[in-house]
Parts: C-alpha cells; structure tokens; sequence
C-alpha cells in the first residue's frame, strides 16, 4: 500500500491504495465518493466518469497511481456547496432524464465537458458524445433534451418519453 495524494473537488486528499488500485475504487473506496458509479468494470458503460484535469475520464480505466497529483472532478463537485443542482442537473431533474439514476452521475460529468468545449451542441452532437456512456432505463432521449435544455436551446418540439 500507499499513500497517493490528488486534488478531488478541489480539496487535497490522500488515501491508501496498491499499485493496480483503479480511480474509480479509490474515489469509492479511499475516499468514500460513492456518486461514482462502477457498472461493468471494462470500460464500456460510462457510469463512472470523472473528469482528470480537465479531460473526461472513464475511471474504471485509469489506475490511481497514475493520476497522483492530478486535479480530479466527479459528480459530488458539481452541485453548489449548499446542495443547489448545477443547471445541467436541474435540467436532468426537470426534463426526466433520469429513471433508476446508475447512469445518471457519468451521464453528467459526460455531457458537462460535452457543454464545456460546446455550448451550444446540436441533437446529433450530443448523441455523439454520450456514445461511451450507457443507461438501461431512459432511452436516452430525455437524456439529449435535457443538455439541449441546460445549454438553452428550445426543446418545446422534443416531446417527453413518460417513464415506464
Ligand atoms: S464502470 Fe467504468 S465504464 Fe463501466
Ligand atoms: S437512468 Fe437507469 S441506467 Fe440510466
């Protein structure tokens, strides 16, 4: 075991960890950030990204050891520090984007950078970007109307699909 230091939601945190300890379990694990989601474990479903300075990460992907010192964002530092919901989740809660929520955390942190490098994303952009990010439930078009709508554009004609 060692001690890996990072920045994670902008506070220094160390933590514990051996050599092929992933990020995901060691944000889970070390640091009890529990938002991140582990859902398969090989890269392929999304629901544990993180940003790692700056760039979208799958975590699940990343050994913590070769992100020591890196400034590491994840779902709990999105929100405001009194609980008010960043306006991407806003949107998520307002246009239904989300049923069960597994996917929900790495659906955000996607669509965040997404709305980070492209404000103003078109349908067919977004559908672009959330390729690497999987959900079981929505059928991803509430997911696309709600980054429409957190990056303002009108989403009167998109409809809602009723939760099942
Ligand atoms: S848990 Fe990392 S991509 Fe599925
Ligand atoms: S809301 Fe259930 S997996 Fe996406």
């Amino acid at each position: 075991m060692n001690k890996i230091s990072m920045t994670v939601n902008g506070k220094s945190v160390s933590a514990d960890a051996e050599g092929r300890t992933l990020l995901s379990t060691y944000l889970r694990d070390g640091l009890g950030l529990t938002g991140t989601h582990v859902g398969c474990d090989t890269s392929q479903c999304g629901a544990c990204v993180v940003h790692v300075d700056g760039q979208v990460v799958k975590s699940c992907s990343v050994l913590a050891m070769d992100v020591a010192g890196a400034d590491i964002r994840t779902i709990e530092g999105v929100a405001a520090p009194d609980g008010t919901l960043s306006t991407l989740q806003q949107a998520f809660q307002d246009h239904h984007g989300l049923q069960c929520g597994f996917c929900t955390p790495g659906m955000i942190m996607s669509a965040a950078a997404l709305l980070e490098e492209n404000p103003k994303p078109s349908e067919a952009e977004i559908r672009h970007y959330l390729e690497g990010n999987i959900c079981r439930c929505t059928g991803y078009h509430n997911i696309i109307k709600a980054v429409m709508a957190a990056s303002g554009q009108d989403v009167s004609d998109m409809g809602t699909i009723a939760a099942e």
